[in-house]
């Protein structure tokens, strides 16, 4: 069996930690008797910098040629903010239409949690995050003067959403607007795959994140959606949370919390936080799924701070990694990976420098690589 896969390493640690993400995978393979066909792909940064533009044509659909896409981060110092992020990395999940963005937080061994659990409690946590909608849209711009014309464009799976503004400001100034949207199927498809995510936890408490209090109009329509979708599966409660009051109980009280339903904004937020509370943005993982191609990447960025220094820990793209051979239905593969990373960090030793270990990125990768070996 051979798996072909796309790999998009992208810019600062994102290279780093997919060097022993496909280390790891490659042995895992070995072991277990399939093999990979790595597409690489060479988006990023310098590919911008030195094309002037951040994708080819056709790049997307060669991408969408594999089995599924392993990326490392994308965003360079060298950049404005924007481009890169909204054209290589949102334009992949709305493309592919990975409209369930999974990010798990939970427990190590040997990875000191700076949050209080109550004996015998463990964090398991995961954000289910809505990826297509929201405030990531990409409909907004500036404005100058009284008035201004503006037609906003997007497309996804869904829909086509097209809106003709007006903008008047009185007195004239400049400015810049986000219009965020949400929409019933997008609402529905998000909360129904929470719901099911819950169930199959064997659980019934369903958490929602919200913020209807400051935005009814908008916020009250995914209060409203979700929680329709919800009640239909009659055993699950769906409990909703102001999202700053969410952000308040985490690191307080983060045992009662099991699923955790959010909008795209939100989600991304709150998947920082919950990653913090789980022992840092080295260990936390995530799949954006969507209904042909999914892609797998850690939730952490490009962390240009410590690029190129061998600091960037490897475990959450490693995790990813695993994430991906699941869902490539290499279920074997994917609980030797997680076996591989907990029992390397169970001996508690050469930890990587993140844990307050002495190990860097590459060391990490062969300390798991080595343990497969006892496996
Ligand atoms: P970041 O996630 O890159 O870094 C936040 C902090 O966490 C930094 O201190 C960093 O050193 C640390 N950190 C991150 N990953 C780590 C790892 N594997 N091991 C140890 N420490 C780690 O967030 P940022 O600084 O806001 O963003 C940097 C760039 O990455 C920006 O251009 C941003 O747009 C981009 N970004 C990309 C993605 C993605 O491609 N999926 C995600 C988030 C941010
Ligand atoms: C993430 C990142 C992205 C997001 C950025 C880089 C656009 O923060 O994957 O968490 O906001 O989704
Ligand atoms: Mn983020």
């Amino acid at each position: 069996m051979k798996y072909q896969v796309a790999v998009l390493p992208g810019d600062g640690v994102g290279p780093e930690v997919i060097l022993e993400t496909q280390k790891v995978l490659e042995r895992v393979a070995q072991k277990l008797g399939f093999s990979f066909d790595w597409r690489h792909f060479p988006y990023g940064a310098e590919y911008y910098l030195s094309h002037g533009q951040v994708l080819p044509p056709g790049a997307l659909a060669a991408i969408g040629q594999n089995q599924a896409l392993l990326l490392g981060a994308v965003g360079d110092p060298k950049v404005p903010p924007g481009p890169l992020e909204q054209e290589l990395l949102l334009a992949l999940r709305f493309h592919f239409d990975q409209f369930l963005n999974l990010r798990p937080a939970k427990t190590w061994p040997n990875v000191p949690l700076p949050c209080p659990l109550k004996p015998g409690e463990e964090l398991d946590i995961v954000v289910v995050r809505e990826n297509t909608e929201d405030f990531y849209m990409g409909l907004g711009g500036s404005f100058s003067g009284p008035t201004q014309k503006a037609l906003l464009q997007a497309r996804r799976d869904l829909y086509q959403f097209t809106a003709e503004l007006d903008l008047k400001v009185e007195p004239a100034t400049t400015g810049a607007f986000s219009l965020g949207l949400l929409t019933e199927p997008a609402v529905r498809r998000i909360a129904r795959k929470a719901a099911e995510i819950t169930l199959a936890r064997g659980e019934n408490k369903l958490h929602v994140a919200t913020k209807a209090n400051a935005l009814p109009q908008f916020y009250g329509f995914w209060d409203r959606v979700t929680l329709d979708e919800i009640q239909k599966t009659s055993d699950l409660k769906a409990s909703y949370i102001n999202v700053d009051n969410l952000c308040y109980q985490l690191p307080r009280a983060p045992g009662q919390f099991g699923v955790i339903l959010c909008p795209n904004l939100f989600g991304d937020i709150v998947s920082d936080l919950v990653s913090a509370l789980a022992g840092g943005l080295g260990l936390a993982a995530s799949g954006n799924i969507g209904p042909q191609f999914s892609m797998f990447e850690p939730v952490h960025g490009s962390a240009p701070d410590i690029a190129g220094t061998g600091r960037a820990n490897p475990l959450a793209a490693i995790i990813s990694g695993a994430m991906l051979l699941e869902s490539l239905d290499q279920k074997a593969g994917a609980d030797l990976t997680l076996r591989a990373v907990r029992d390397y960090l169970a001996q508690g030793q050469n930890l990587p420098l993140e844990l307050g270990g002495p190990s860097t990125t590459s060391q990490v990768g062969d300390l798991v690589a080595e343990q497969l070996k006892l496996l």
